[in-house]
């Protein structure tokens, strides 16, 4: 059988790394976290200093640095910059935003489109991020967009903030969900937004479980057809 390539995008917090990652397991395929792609690009122009939102600042950047991504023994992605492993570095806060900053940039998501697809080409993927199914892999044979209210994303995403020991408020995570919300959905250059053909799961209410076991349904009735 060909590769098969599934798209799951939406809103941080709503489940798409655990639940993809565990979708990867299930059918065996590569999980790919374009997200952490974001997130290096703006922890290079964090260390040098440089404005994430100016096309001036970051683009001179984006040619001298050099961005891996690598599988572990455990099938774990792992983020190199220049050589160095920063893939828990990249999961703080701050990167967070300076990820949604610079992804706003077209010189940025042009820069790493390739990259992005290349790995679709080589391997069956379920892919992760915002543009997914409308821009990156706009032929994927499943698209899913998963969402949940903004309360839950936040509480989740405090949840896991705590178990990592990153100091933090429910509050200051909500409100910089919503603005990272806001920031992504209303840029210009490949907004979050559901693909007319991605098939929408809210996650609210569900436990991990139902959500994944509602993903890979929707996954197995696709595959088949
Ligand atoms: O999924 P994440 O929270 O790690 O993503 C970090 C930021 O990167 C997010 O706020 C927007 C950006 N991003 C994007 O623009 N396109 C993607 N495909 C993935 C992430």
């Amino acid at each position: 059988m060909d590769k098969i390539s599934v798209a799951i995008d939406g809103p941080g917090g709503a489940g798409k790394s655990t639940i993809a990652k565990a979708i990867a397991r299930r059918f065996g395929f590569i999980y790919v976290d374009t997200g952490a792609i974001y997130r290096t690009v703006g922890l290079r122009v964090r260390r040098v200093g440089a404005d994430p939102s100016s096309a001036e600042e970051v683009t001179p950047l984006l040619e001298s640095m050099k961005i891996e991504m690598k599988y572990d023994e455990s099938g774990s992605q792992r983020m190199l910059l220049d050589g160095e492993d920063v893939s828990n570095a990249i999961r703080t806060p701050e990167m967070s935003m300076y990820a949604s900053a610079v992804s706003a940039l077209p010189e940025v998501r042009a820069f790493l489109l390739e990259m992005q697809r290349s790995m679709a080409r080589e391997h069956s993927v379920i892919m992760d991020g915002r543009d997914i199914g409308t821009v990156v892999l706009p032929d994927a044979d499943v698209k899913i967009f998963l969402t949940a209210a903004p309360e839950e994303r936040a509480r989740r995403r405090y949840l896991e903030l705590q178990a990592r020991g990153t100091e933090c408020s429910y509050e200051q995570v909500l409100e910089e969900m919503n603005i990272r919300d806001k920031n992504d959905s209303e840029r210009a250059a490949a907004p979050l937004k559901r693909a007319e053909d991605a098939i929408a799961v809210d996650t609210t209410d569900m436990s991990l479980e139902q959500s994944e076991d509602a993903v890979a349904e929707i996954i197995e009735k696709r595959i088949r057809v």
